[in-house]
């Protein structure tokens, strides 16, 4: 998700639609690859959970209404809002999805009027390409995606609902100079005064390379295919492949098959760290793999995207899948350091793949794939499971299966009593900011498996933020996940807890075919998971 390697996220055209081709055509005599469980009817008919989910939302909107709104996101302790987004209103864009397959009419139309009046072409800071495309082009594409269906409570203006897509194809124009690089791989940011790119750079062995990395290169190609087939304009899918070629034929090769590092120079295309993994850094690159298949699997670029999921998941099995010393009910994915060695560390991030293998082996018919991930997901849930607040760590590490840590400053007696207590790991960063990812994997998990164990982790996370935290502001981020109420509170709400945390939520307790998984993909949930897009209107996608 985050583009940085250690960064956490803190980090016109309305006529045009009529000739664009709006999805993939149907694929006559395909095989039906259905991933979502074949829940009986009535499942979920009225559950009061998702219920209260739905009330989360509305409470924490309101919130954000009266105290920050347009800004980007708010502060929930100062009573204010701040423009950290490059001040389109990042909360409003980036939350619309969720509100509207939740139904919330009257929260939808203010936020269609705000999206309307928005100018995407200028603003005042510095512009982070990835910010955009995940937030922003996410969120127009899936709004627009989503009211179009037909499938959700409300009616909305027209011209409100067009300039939906109107806006985004704007906002990836403006910011189109970034594919000005020597290879085409996107520079990190634009000014949008000067349109002056910015490029960023690493320094590997005392040289300094101009570089972008492998989430932020990596984490568009959804978008930009839907707006090509949107829009006619094929300029953007273009763009997007140009990038992508240099991911999926990485050069060097990576330590491990299918596994690369997260940062490549943007003037030769070639990777200079091979720290590679699920982690911030590559995860949503890795997302995207298996999910532009789905959306367009007659797209020979796109099948060549799933050749490399399908080694990159059957690599991570083979290498870095690794357990605690004597705990062989877990199952981390370890990350790599920037030489390629295995660190026995993983971040919160890295628990997307649960959900990603669980589609992705489902959708492929790979048993062996969809096993892996759900104990991925198995792995993470219990991160959740066993902290004082129910919330999950930013990043954890744990004893090899030599009992030995990564680095020794991991080898305290604190450590070793810590992880001796919990499954064999330690808690490297305590953090909570809103993490999605657990929420994902487990919601995956129940709409593939239909095991209903899952809705219940997924209720004892909700109540943990509904509750545990409520003692000041129930929706800020935490310092502690081990400390009473979470230690400190942090003065954010990210746009991501409305776009995808509460979303997850809300799906899990929601009857299956609200967003169906065979129906729905959730295209442009990015690093922040957050938007859906529709690709074959009432057909199985997947034949
Ligand atoms: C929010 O309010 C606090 C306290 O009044 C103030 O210090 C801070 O500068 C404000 N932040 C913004 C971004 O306006
Ligand atoms: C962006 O470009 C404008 C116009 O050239 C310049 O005045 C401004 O300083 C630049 N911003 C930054 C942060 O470099
Ligand atoms: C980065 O690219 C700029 C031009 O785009 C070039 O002038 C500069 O030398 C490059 N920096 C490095 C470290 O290669
Ligand atoms: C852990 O899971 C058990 C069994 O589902 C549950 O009773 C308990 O409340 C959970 N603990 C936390 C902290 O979520
Ligand atoms: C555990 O880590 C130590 C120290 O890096 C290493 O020597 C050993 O081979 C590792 N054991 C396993 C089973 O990976
Ligand atoms: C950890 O400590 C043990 C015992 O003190 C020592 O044998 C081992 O080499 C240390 N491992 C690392 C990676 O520092
Ligand atoms: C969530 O918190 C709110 C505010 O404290 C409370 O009114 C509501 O009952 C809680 N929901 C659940 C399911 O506990």
């Amino acid at each position: 998700m985050a583009p940085g390697i250690h960064l956490p996220a803190l980090l016109a055209l309305a006529a045009v639609t009529g000739h664009a081709t709006a999805a993939p055509h149907a694929r006559a005599g395909a095989t039906c690859n259905t991933v979502q469980y074949n829940f009986p009817a009535g499942t979920n008919k009225n559950d009061p959970r998702a219920e209260a989910v739905k009330q989360a939302y509305v409470r924490e909107w309101n919130q954000y209404s009266k105290y920050a709104f347009p800004k980007d996101d708010l502060l929930p302790i100062t009573h204010n809002g701040t423009n950290d987004l490059f001040g389109w209103g990042a909360t409003v864009v980036d939350g619309i999805d969720t509100a509207i397959v939740m139904g919330l009419t009257d929260i939808v139309e203010q936020q269609l009027k705000h999206i309307a009046s928005v100018d995407f072409t200028k603003s005042a800071y510095i512009v982070d390409f990835f910010d955009v495309n995940i937030r922003y082009l996410g969120g127009l594409l899936s709004a627009y995606d989503l009211i179009k269906s037909g499938d959700f409570a409300g009616s909305y203006d027209d011209d409100l609902v067009e300039a939906l897509l109107s806006q985004a194809k704007s906002l990836a124009t403006a910011i189109s100079p970034v594919f000005d690089t020597v290879t085409g791989l996107p520079a990190a940011d634009l000014n949008f005064s000067s349109q002056q790119i910015e490029q960023s750079t690493t320094t590997v062995n005392g040289v300094t390379y101009n570089s972008t990395n492998t989430a932020q290169a990596g984490t568009l190609i959804l978008e930009y295919y839907r707006l090509s087939d949107l829009t006619g304009d094929e300029s953007f899918r273009q763009n997007a492949q140009k990038a992508e070629k240099y991911l999926i034929n990485p050069n060097p090769a990576p330590a491990f098959p299918g596994l690369v590092g997260t940062e490549l120079n943007t003037d030769t295309g070639d990777f200079i760290t091979f720290d590679g993994g699920w982690e911030a850094g590559v995860d949503s690159f890795i997302e995207y793999l298996i999910k532009t298949y789905v959306y367009d699997r007659d797209d020979s670029f796109a099948s060549d995207m799933k050749d490399f999921w399908i080694t990159t998941a059957e690599s991570s099995i083979q290498n870095i899948a690794l357990s605690p010393y004597q705990n062989p009910q877990l199952t981390f994915l370890s990350q790599l350091d920037t030489d390629g060695n295995i660190m026995w560390t993983m971040d919160d991030y890295a628990c997307f793949a649960g959900g990603n293998l669980l589609l992705g082996g489902k959708y492929l018919d790979r048993p062996d794939i969809t096993d892996f991930g759900v104990k991925v997901a198995d792995s993470c849930h219990w991160l959740y499971n066993h902290t004082l607040t129910g919330l999950g760590p930013s990043s954890i590490g744990w004893f090899n299966g030599s009992n030995q840590p990564y680095d020794s400053s991991y080898n305290t007696s604190t450590y070793r009593a810590e992880a001796a207590k919990n499954g064999g790991y330690f808690i490297e960063d305590a953090a909570y900011a809103s993490y999605p990812e657990p929420l994902e994997s487990i919601f995956y998990a129940y709409r593939v498996t239909g095991d209903e164990r899952w809705q219940e982790y997924n209720w004892q996370i909700f109540n943990a933020l509904n509750t545990t935290r409520s003692k000041a502001v129930p929706y800020a981020e935490i310092t502690d996940v081990n400390a009473p109420y979470g230690g400190e509170l942090s003065n954010y709400v990210a746009s991501f807890y409305f776009a995808e945390v509460l979303k997850y939520l809300y799906l899990t307790f929601a009857e299956p075919d609200v967003v169906s998984l065979d129906n729905f993909m959730e295209l442009f949930n990015a690093e922040i998971k957050e938007a859906m897009g529709r690709w074959n209107s009432g057909d199985n996608p997947n034949c």
